[in-house]
């Protein structure tokens, strides 16, 4: 387990990084993604600070903490309802006017629900959309900003800052026994939709995606994220949520991470040289450096390489065999192009 205090030691380090990392939170407004954001306000100068989501009044309310926390952030809302690619489209061509790079693309939108199959108008199940098409779709439309902050020479090379979190659960699929199967002849689950498949599905192609992803982009990092249990509004669209909160922090209060620590931990999983980028990851493997100890084994089983799944204490998790025989099956081949397929299909 990587130490609070370890964590809060490298986060204060963060105030000697060129002034202005430009940040973008999808899910900004509430929960994890926005107590990261606080944190990289508390523990950075002048960062430029995107948060998407769709409540004005939850923007005010962070921008406003966030400003106290640091009057040299410079925090914008970017209202839109992410449940429709094409309003992940308009959103990304919104930051690309604005920006020249992307340091760190964070991502959390989502929502617990006990409705089925529920499509909007592209023809996507929300759910799915939330926890995968639409952060992927963010990934694919902001990699060129990304690599322009990996190739940003007017900062040192340690600097260079260009990752992606998602925050999800990349081993939900074989919690409790589960098989960690993809159904790779549905996998948009448009006939055999069930909450444990869209979970299981939004899970594992997350992970295999990223893993293509870092293959494919050596220059940036990719992160696929457990919080554990933190006490945030994710259950606001169950019944009887306020209930049901009460009940689960009470019965899950060992495993529950306050907001604030949770925010500073994944603020640590967005910035640490634990997770390398595999450019990165590869020189330090071949210099053999002292801290080459300390760097992370990706989701592939080499250390340094790019993709990362890692649990909410900041170890990744070990390999497991369900998900090693999913990924033989050419899981990140069938995950791209699958999801290119449903690009094309819906992004014309
Ligand atoms: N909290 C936990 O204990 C826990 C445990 C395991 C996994 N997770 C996963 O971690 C992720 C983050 O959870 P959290 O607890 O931080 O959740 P949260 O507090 O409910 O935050 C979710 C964010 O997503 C945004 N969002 C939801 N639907 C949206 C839409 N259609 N368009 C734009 N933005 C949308 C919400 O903003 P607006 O309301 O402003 O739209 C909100 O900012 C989720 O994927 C969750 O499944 C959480």
């Amino acid at each position: 387990m990587v130490s609070i205090q370890r964590i809060h030691a490298h986060n204060a380090s963060l105030k000697s990084l060129t002034p202005n990392l430009v940040a973008v939170f999808v899910g900004g407004t509430s929960g994890i993604s926005l107590s990261t954001a606080l944190a990289l306000a508390r523990h950075t100068i002048s960062p430029k600070i995107y948060l998407i989501g769709r409540s004005q009044s939850a923007a005010s309310a962070a921008i406003a903490s966030m400003k106290q926390i640091n009057p040299s952030a410079q925090p914008t809302f970017l209202q839109t309802d992410i449940s429709l690619l094409r309003n992940v489209d308009r959103v990304c061509r919104e930051i690309a006017a604005r920006e020249p790079k992307l340091n760190l693309l964070f991502m959390t939108p989502g929502l617990i629900t006990l409705h089925g199959r529920d499509e909007t108008v592209e023809g996507l199940d929300r759910k799915m959309v939330l926890h995968y098409y639409a952060r992927m779709r963010f990934v694919a439309n902001l990699l060129p900003l990304l690599k322009r902050a990996r190739e940003d020479v007017s900062v040192s090379v340690a600097e260079r800052l260009s990752r992606v979190v998602s925050v999800f659960d990349p081993i939900v699929s074989v919690r409790a026994g589960g098989a960690g199967a993809l159904n790779f002849d549905d996998l948009e689950l448009k006939r055999t939709f069930s909450l444990k498949n869209a979970g299981d599905h939004a899970s594992l192609m997350g992970d295999f995606w990223l893993e293509g992803m870092a293959e494919r982009h050596p220059g940036t990092a990719f992160v696929h994220a457990y919080p554990s249990g933190v006490a945030t509004g994710v259950l606001r669209e169950v019944p009887g949520a306020r209930l049901l909160s009460g009940v689960l922090k009470w019965v899950l209060w060992p495993f529950m991470v306050p907001v604030e620590e949770s925010g500073e931990r994944h603020l640590f999983a967005a910035t640490s040289g634990r997770f390398p980028c595999r450019e990165d990851g590869e020189a330090e493997q071949q210099q053999q450096q002292e801290e080459e100890e300390d760097v992370a084994v990706g989701s592939d089983g080499v250390r340094g390489s790019g993709c990362y799944w890692v649990s909410w204490n900041g170890e990744v998790f070990p390999r497991n065999q369900k998900l090693e025989k999913t990924r033989d099956q050419d899981a990140v081949t069938k995950v791209l192009q699958h999801t290119d397929e449903v690009f094309q299909r819906v992004c014309t």
